[in-house]
């Protein structure tokens, strides 16, 4: 969307394949065979923690997912997922991440496109070449069961199955179990969704409701997401809801709450426009069309900030998780990585948010307390304690989302307030969302941008908070 390829080019250039003619055979027709062409997009964008997730050579602009749940046989689903993309390079072939279940057919331009499954990759080659700078439409026909990924240290993640429907919750590389996509934050793209549900279920998912459709003993719901989004960000819940619809000002607020949790329903709707409101006055304007929630009832025991309408799988949350998850939609989601191992930026900064919240008395009594407090309180443990380690600017993959990276990550930008002040540090951040409005970023450019603002040196400020080992002693 962002014209990422771009900036991914170099990263990709090792990855992109160079094929050869076969055999030299000069019969062959130019067209018939796409390997006479050349180049073939990417595996992997290069990205330091998942090397092999997302795919150069094209840009994703627009995903119409148009998805049945027949209730049947435990989870059974047909999905059309139409990708709309524009060609970075001319290719003879291209591929997706998916991981999802059988492909029934795949078509490039209208026309049937042959296709190949590798592990994550599914390649597809297009009756005819694509010219570079080309938009073209592939539909990808899928039947059977999506699942989760398999279990690894990131737990449990992408499409769920739950008591009476399913949810999909796929940070960071979960989305291929459900859609065939460019898998990651750097190629961010609008989504519609069509999902279709026996009469009696509903569907819900990212953005703006639509029309609902009711034929024969089905409903359709359909949902569009209209700002750019990263693909760990699309849902879908399907299942029994209740429904609670508001506004927070301008912004239309509609949260989903499944019958296990049903009496919490209007106090999750309440708190989240009542967090919408503190968090615009905070961060600036809310980035997106509508704002919401969904608690589902599959027992994770974690959130993930699914755009203007973040999950909460298994519990209600408290104010903080619900000011925590908002606050992303500012820092992760309207601004977005553009690579993993940059993760602080947006797990600091929802944290950071939920200080705040504190700070400012939104949350009266016993919970009263300054960011200053809750730094103070963090900055007496012990240096080998998991809130110093390891440093969140380059946590790893597997502790990408440990303690540090979402506490030390917050005090990093405690430390950033202190050293320039409240005027510039909220400066700074309402300029954060600003600037990099729709698109992504890097941990170097919120320094220069800090710097900028500040008018002050910060080298070693990020330097001791981000990547030295152990506790920070002088920045
Ligand atoms: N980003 C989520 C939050 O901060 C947490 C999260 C989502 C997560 N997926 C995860 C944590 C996978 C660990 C593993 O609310
Ligand atoms: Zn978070």
């Amino acid at each position: 969307m962002n014209g990422v390829w771009v900036r991914a080019t170099a990263a990709t250039t090792a990855a992109v394949l160079l094929v050869t003619t076969g055999g030299g055979d000069a019969s062959a027709v130019p067209g018939e065979d796409p390997a006479d062409y050349g180049v073939i997009g990417g595996f992997g964008l290069g990205d330091p923690y998942f090397p092999h997730a997302g795919n150069g050579g094209y840009d994703v602009q627009h995903y119409d997912v148009d998805l049945t749940y027949s209730g049947r046989k435990g989870g059974e689903v047909d999905a059309a997922v139409t990708v709309n993309a524009r060609a970075a390079q001319s290719l003879s072939a291209f591929s997706l991440d998916f991981r999802g279940p059988a492909i029934s057919s795949v078509t490039v331009e209208g026309r049937p496109a042959r296709h190949e499954r590798d592990g994550q990759e599914l390649m597809i080659i297009p009756p005819r070449m694509i010219p570079a700078g080309q938009t073209f439409t592939a539909v990808v026909r899928y039947a059977g069961r999506p699942g989760p990924m398999p279990d690894g240290p990131l737990g449990t993640y992408g499409w769920i199955p739950t008591r009476d429907g399913a949810v999909v919750l796929s940070q960071p590389d979960g989305a291929p179990t459900w859609l065939p996509v460019n898998d990651h934050p750097s190629d961010k793209a609008t989504y519609s969704f069509r999902i279709t549900v026996p009469k009696g279920l509903r569907a819900v998912a990212n953005g703006r409701p639509g029309r609902v459709v009711r034929r024969g003993g089905r409903t359709t719901y359909e949902w569009a997401e209209d700002s750019p989004m990263a693909s760990y960000l699309a849902t879908v819940a399907i299942g029994r809801f209740r429904m609670r619809r508001g506004r927070a000002g301008r912004i239309p607020v509609i949260t989903a709450v499944d019958p296990k949790f049903r009496g919490s329903a209007e106090r999750v709707h309440r708190t989240t426009i009542k967090a919408v409101r503190w968090a615009e006055k905070m961060f600036g304007r809310y980035p997106f069309a509508t704002a919401g929630a969904v608690v589902d009832d599959p027992q994770l025991d974690y959130a993930l900030e699914t755009q203007e309408r973040p999950v909460y799988a298994g519990f209600v949350p408290s104010e903080e998780f619900i000011v925590h998850e908002l606050a992303h939609q500012w820092f992760g989601n309207s601004v977005s990585v553009r690579n993993w191992r940059d993760i602080w930026l947006n797990e600091g900064f929802a944290t950071y948010a939920e200080w705040l919240w504190r700070e400012r008395g939104e949350r009266g009594g016993r919970h009263r307390g300054t960011a200053e407090q809750v730094f103070r309180r963090y900055y007496r443990m012990p240096g080998d304690s998991s809130v110093f380690r390891p440093p969140p600017g380059v946590p790893g993959r597997k502790d990408m989302f440990g303690f540090s990276v979402y506490t030390r990550g917050a005090m990093c930008l405690h430390a950033l307030r202190r050293r320039v002040g409240d005027r510039a540090f909220f400066a700074i951040l309402r300029e954060w969302a600003r600037t990099h409005r729709d698109g992504s970023a890097t941990t170097p450019e919120f320094v220069r941008l800090s710097e900028r603002i500040s008018g002050r040196d910060l080298d070693g400020l990020f330097r001791a908070w981000l990547y030295g080992k152990g506790k920070p002693r002088r920045w």
